[in-house]
């Protein structure tokens, strides 16, 4: 059997003329649909219940407070009785026609069998320029991870045989739009892998869902599956907030000296309320941006961020006296100045990143 997955998220207009075109298309292999939906605003699910009703084809999962291409998928096959699954966006830009040949080929040969707009006598269409730059970018940095040989790791559109999604399954991370790439990251070395060109249409009705935060989550996937392995992820998030913590500190320097002086030369005590009000100032951006993006999976809340904001400043703390201590101890052997300094940041940085992991975001 033929399980083919529709992944929905506001599809209600896209749906009804879909489905009657995969039954028309998939008349002779046994099949089911199943329509994940994620409790699309605009009632795909309602739509898809009242499709299914009287057919035992059609299923519906109508998945209430999560979201996400990948995962809604995973879920979809997790549900499914076929020995080949399959995926197609439900917006009319795949091929149906293509449908019984990527079952074919997935189920005489195993493997994946990807509906692919990058091999010859593929194409993906009419895009523009922008979106047609960044799919070629991310298509290349996705190639070059894959464990199996693919032009198209990007595809929204193909079909896998059972037990070749049995074995990648426990390594998938469900995050984002990037199911087939995931499955090709880790499904065994020498799966087979077949490429069948087809043209990528326009959408019927609604607009695309892949937003900026799909795109930024992508680019931290290929981050995390390479070089991840050295330097985790969070790790790099936490710096990078850190380097922006310092144009706040150095910004609020400005401001608060310019409070209390109106511009004319500080004095020693103008100064140091400065540096001190600057301090604070970037460790609450500090905290605010790392507990709302480098540690957005184990975000604190309402009186947990008010405790973590204190073990936050705690930290910090600790930090600065080790950045003190290193360079102190490097100045005082006779090593350059420079390097001292240097070496003491670093060490204030690791620091207080393990202290933050340990102590304010646990987990
Ligand atoms: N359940 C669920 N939850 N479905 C979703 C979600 C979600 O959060 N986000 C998107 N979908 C569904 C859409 O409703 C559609 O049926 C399908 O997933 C693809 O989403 P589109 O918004 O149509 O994506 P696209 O056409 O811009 O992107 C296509 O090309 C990409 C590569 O260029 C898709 O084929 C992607 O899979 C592909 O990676
Ligand atoms: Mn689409």
């Amino acid at each position: 059997m033929f399980s083919l997955i529709l992944p929905t998220y506001n599809e209600a207009k896209n749906i009804p003329a879909l489905v009657e075109k995969i039954r028309g298309s998939l008349k002779g292999v046994p099949h089911e649909i199943i329509i994940v939906d994620d409790d699309s605003p605009d009632e795909t699910w309602r739509v898809a219940q009242e499709l299914a009703h009287d057919r035992d084809d059609l299923h519906v999962i109508r998945r209430i407070g999560r979201r996400g291409l990948s995962s809604a998928v995973i879920e979809g096959f997790l549900a499914a009785k076929g020995d080949v699954l399959g995926v197609m966006d439900a917006d009319g830009q795949h091929d149906c026609g293509l449908l019984p040949k990527l079952h074919k080929a997935a189920a005489a040969e195993g493997g994946i069998a990807i509906g692919s707009r990058y091999t010859e006598g593929g194409s993906v269409g009419e895009w523009d320029e922008r979106r047609h730059l960044m799919s070629r970018i991310a298509t290349r940095l996705a190639v070059s991870l894959c464990r199996v040989k693919a032009s198209d790791p990007m595809s929204g559109f193909f079909a896998i045989d059972r037990q070749t999604f049995e074995k990648a399954l426990p390594n998938l991370n469900p995050k984002g739009f990037k199911i087939l790439l995931d499955l090709l990251v880790h499904v065994p070395k020498g799966t087979k892998v077949q490429e069948i060109p087809f043209t990528f249409g326009k959408r019927m009705h609604g607009e695309s869902k892949l937003s900026r935060r799909v795109q930024i989550e992508f680019l931290e996937y290929i981050y995390d599956v390479s070089l991840g392995r050295y330097v985790p992820l969070m790790f790099v998030k936490y710096c990078i907030v850190g380097s922006l913590g310092v144009v706040v500190h150095v910004s609020a320097f400005t401001f608060f000296e310019y409070l209390l002086t109106r511009g004319g030369g500080a004095t020693f005590q103008q100064f140091s309320l400065s540096v001190a009000g600057a301090i604070e100032t970037a460790i609450v951006f500090n905290f605010l941006l790392n507990n709302a993006w480098t540690f957005s999976h184990i975000k604190l809340k309402g009186k947990q961020a008010f405790v973590g904001f204190l073990k936050f400043n705690g930290a910090c703390l600790f930090g600065a006296l080790a950045n003190y201590a290193v360079s102190a101890f490097l100045f005082s052997f006779g090593f350059p100045e420079l390097f001292a300094v240097v070496v003491g940041a670093f060490t204030g940085v690791i620091w207080n990143y393990t202290m933050n992991r340990l102590l304010t975001w646990r987990g």
